[in-house]
């Protein structure tokens, strides 16, 4: 299957990267390579580090990146060990980083990873198909008071409590092995009144799994002060979130690492903790309309900025 993935924010991820010529760029989560490739394409001496969990978007990325071969290189992990990773081949810091988290719509639209709640396919969902943990585990593993909170935070799903102990009943009798023996069950969960409103019924609860079986908000939570530890004096870091709650994680990281004074407000500070850099971004970047005509899926995204203190 073709790759197929229209990166979001395009012109502001570009300008808002503040690109240098012979600068160090990190992508975490390269994807396809769309924005990988508008990054490399302004380098000179410069050189990008792309980072991917998903070894077929690598091989995508590699040969749409394929003119830029020489300024770039291509990293198979998780973008949470890349700090790490960096630190290890020796690169002291970063002039930008970028992490466009979620899925591609590569992912989406391919049958066979089992992210779409559109196409029958076995329970899989991971980005890694290294990692141990699909969805068919989340789904016939998890207790039923695991899935109700997976569904209910990481879905925001009203029918949590109803739609895992659906889950439990059906799997007693025989193991749910495909997206559609899901679908069938949250159907079966959801008054029907409700199922022409919110988008389609499974949206949620498959959104709900992907990040668990991914560990994403982890992943994003323990990423984002080592990043910004590693940027250099004035390098920049740029997330691109598509649910509220990755969304909030960002939000608040940014805000502590600006100002992580912990003192009561108007007195001395005593607690020592200094600011880190400023946030860009005193509200999120969206899409704008023309962008939204061309790519619907760039509706929910959110960019966000901080840079480091000179
Ligand atoms: C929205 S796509 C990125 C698209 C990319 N910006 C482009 O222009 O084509 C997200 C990508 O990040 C990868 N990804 C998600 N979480 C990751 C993580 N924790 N570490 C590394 N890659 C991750 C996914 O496998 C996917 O390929």
């Amino acid at each position: 299957m073709e790759f197929k993935h229209v990166p979001v924010l395009f012109n502001e991820v570009t300008e808002g990267m503040n690109i240098k010529p012979d600068g160090i760029y990190v992508d975490g989560t390269t994807g396809g390579g769309g924005h990988s490739g508008a990054i490399a394409e302004r380098l000179i001496s410069g050189h990008l580090y792309c980072f991917d969990r998903d070894t077929e978007a690598l091989k995508a990325a590699g040969e749409h990146l394929a003119p830029y071969a020489e300024k770039i290189s291509f990293i198979h992990d998780n973008y949470a060990n890349a700090v790490s990773d960096l630190k290890e081949k020796g690169v002291a810091g970063a002039d930008g980083i970028l992490l466009d988290i979620g899925v591609s719509s590569y992912q989406l639209d391919n049958p066979e990873r089992g992210f779409s709640y559109n196409d029958d396919a076995p329970l899989d969902m991971r980005m890694n198909r290294e990692d141990p943990l699909s969805a068919y585990e989340v789904v016939n593993d998890y207790s039923e008071e695991e899935l109700t909170r997976i569904f209910r935070e990481y879905g925001e799903e009203r029918f949590a409590s109803r739609i895992a102990a659906n889950i439990v009943k059906k799997r007693a009798k025989a193991p749910l092995q495909s997206t559609f023996d899901l679908n069938e069950v949250i159907r079966a969960s959801i008054p029907a009144k409700m199922q022409s409103t919110g988008g389609h019924p499974s949206k949620r609860v498959f959104q709900a799994i992907r990040i668990e079986c991914n560990k994403e908000l982890d992943a994003l939570s323990d990423s984002i002060d080592g990043m910004i530890d590693f940027l250099n004096p004035g390098g920049r870091l740029l997330i691109i979130s598509f649910q509220s709650l990755e969304d909030r994680i960002v939000k608040n990281a940014f805000r502590t690492a600006e100002n992580p004074c912990t003192c009561p407000k108007g007195l001395p500070c005593v607690c020592g903790k200094v600011s880190k850099g400023r946030v860009v971004t005193r509200h999120p970047l969206t899409a704008k309309e023309e962008e939204l005509e061309m790519n619907k899926r760039s509706k929910p995204a959110k960019l966000r900025i901080f840079e480091k203190k000179n």
